[in-house]
């Protein structure tokens, strides 16, 4: 009896959960046709509507890639945090799936995503929210076998913050060795400095503390979120986003940071012991609490194409938040290279041009374009980047004489650059979506991801004295809503 009970219990719960999912449903497809597409993207995930920030559980799961995402469908600023859900055959073509988890006591805060055997596991933070600013945050799981519908599993949570640790202890990022998995978490201590802590379980039930990876000094701000520890070309890379580090001279200029630092794991001892120090991955305006997942031998990485505390135009149209473009990476040295997918050339639908841009003064894209520039780097480039009925602009520059790139959207304190020693190749290539751009400069060593918002179309003047020798598509779009 006490057994059917049960099952009659979980039944119940699941329908309920599936209930509030089918009228979340109904409600996003009925709120659609209300959003304003002006600075929509087109080929980079954005929610239907309402607001999207982390990406959560990259993974790849019965033959398709899944993406979720951090998700307040009920207004296009943050609130109780749901997960959204896309999938995708290539990590190029997007479909919006029914959303994943809805929030219940607990908040459903980011975490990771991976297939075991049948089962598709979800492992995230659940924050409840107690009065006067107190609050837990332990893991939570939710189990699926077809990948679509999700259901919470009755042990939860899992995992709760350890004693003498602060209460901030989320973002779990699950992967497989051998036997185990093990699962790293973002937190901070009582004195408010940013680490991470690894753990591992024979069954994502029951887990045992192994290890602080790594913890800041004082200068490394005051939290540590969204972390990630993987091996790539040799070595181990740990990934997190650091909140609070003061900016230093071109680095740490956003509010947050996203960033790594290689060095080696032993899983004896559990000791992550590092080799050079933080460096940024991403240089541009808008790039935060990265994950990155692995599939075929290939390591990519997707961000939340935004930041906390900016106010982003696309609010009022009813939607906030963006993803990158998904990259791969690779390890150069010390430093990681991320290269666009060679399954994006598929949305080239047309050319626009080729050859001197000089010779045509400008290029004017609808709304997206991937643009290749190959400049000769002894001499200045300067490229401006406008909306056709105004709006905002960018110019991107190249300065031989100072050896840097420079992201400027006009306003002087804004501007982001980088020094750039090419590692092999000097062209450039730009990604351009309706407000949005990526800029990849040789193989990947320097990128900048920023938001910019043009009324109308994109149109690219080359304003430098030397010619420049670009080829530019029109690039379809790859978004199913
Ligand atoms: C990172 C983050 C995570 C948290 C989530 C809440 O942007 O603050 O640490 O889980 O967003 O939405």
């Amino acid at each position: 009896i006490v057994l059917f009970c049960i099952v009659i219990a979980v039944k119940a719960n699941l329908i309920k959960q599936q209930d509030n999912i089918s009228v979340l449903e109904e409600y996003i497809q009925s709120k659609k046709s209300e959003v304003n597409h002006r600075y929509k993207l087109h080929y980079h995930v954005t929610p239907p509507v309402g607001w999207l920030n982390d990406p959560n559980g990259f993974s790849y799961y019965k033959g398709e890639y899944h993406l979720f995402y951090q998700y307040y469908p009920y207004d296009s600023k943050w609130g109780p945090m749901h997960w959204g859900h896309v999938s995708s055959p290539d990590l190029v073509e997007w479909k919006q799936l029914p959303t994943a988890l809805v929030p219940e006591e607990e908040m459903c805060f980011s975490g990771s995503a991976i297939a075991d055997g049948d089962d598709f596991v979800l492992m995230y933070t659940g924050r409840i929210n107690l009065e006067d600013d107190l609050f837990y945050e332990s893991q939570y799981l939710a189990y699926s076998n077809d990948g679509i519908v999700f259901k919470k599993y009755e042990g939860n949570p899992v995992l709760a913050s350890p004693p003498n640790n602060s209460p901030h202890f989320r973002d779990p990022k699950i992967w497989k060795h051998e036997d185990y998995w093990y699962v790293v978490i973002g937190s901070n201590t009582e004195d408010e400095r940013g680490r991470v802590l690894l753990y591992r379980s024979l069954d994502m039930k029951t887990w045992d503390f192994l290890s602080v990876i790594g913890e800041s000094n004082g200068d490394m701000g005051y939290m540590w979120e969204c972390p990630d520890l993987f091996e790539l070309d040799g070595k181990f890379v740990f990934f997190f986003s650091p909140q609070g580090m003061e900016p230093q001279g071109n680095r740490y200029k956003n509010i947050h940071q996203t960033g790594y630092i290689i060095g080696s794991f032993d899983y004896e001892t559990f000791e992550f012991v590092p080799e050079v120090d933080f460096k940024e991955i991403d240089f541009g305006h808008d790039f935060y609490a990265s994950q990155t997942m692995e599939w075929d031998g290939k390591r990519f990485i997707i961000a939340w194409f935004n930041s906390w505390e900016v106010p982003y135009p696309e609010g009022e149209d009813g939607w906030t938040g963006a993803m990158t473009m998904v990259r791969e990476i690779n390890l150069v040295g010390d430093t990681i290279i991320q290269k666009p997918l060679e399954s994006m050339l598929k949305l080239r639908e047309r050319n626009i041009w080729t050859g001197d841009l000089k010779s045509m003064e400008s290029v004017e894209f609808e709304k997206t374009g991937e643009v290749i520039i190959n400049g000769d780097l002894s001499q200045k480039i300067e490229l401006l980047l406008e909306g056709s009925d105004g709006g905002e602009s960018a110019w991107l520059r190249w300065d031989p004489e100072v050896g840097k790139v420079v992201v400027d959207r006009g306003v002087a304190e804004d501007v982001r650059q980088m020094e750039w020693v090419p590692i092999n190749s000097t062209s450039w290539r730009l990604f351009l979506d309706a407000s949005s751009i990526e800029l990849f400069c040789g193989e990947g060593e320097v990128v900048f991801s920023s938001r910019v918002y043009p009324d109308g179309n994109w149109r690219l003047t080359n304003l430098s004295t030397q010619n420049l020798d670009v080829e530019a598509y029109h690039l379809r779009r790859s978004i199913d809503e």
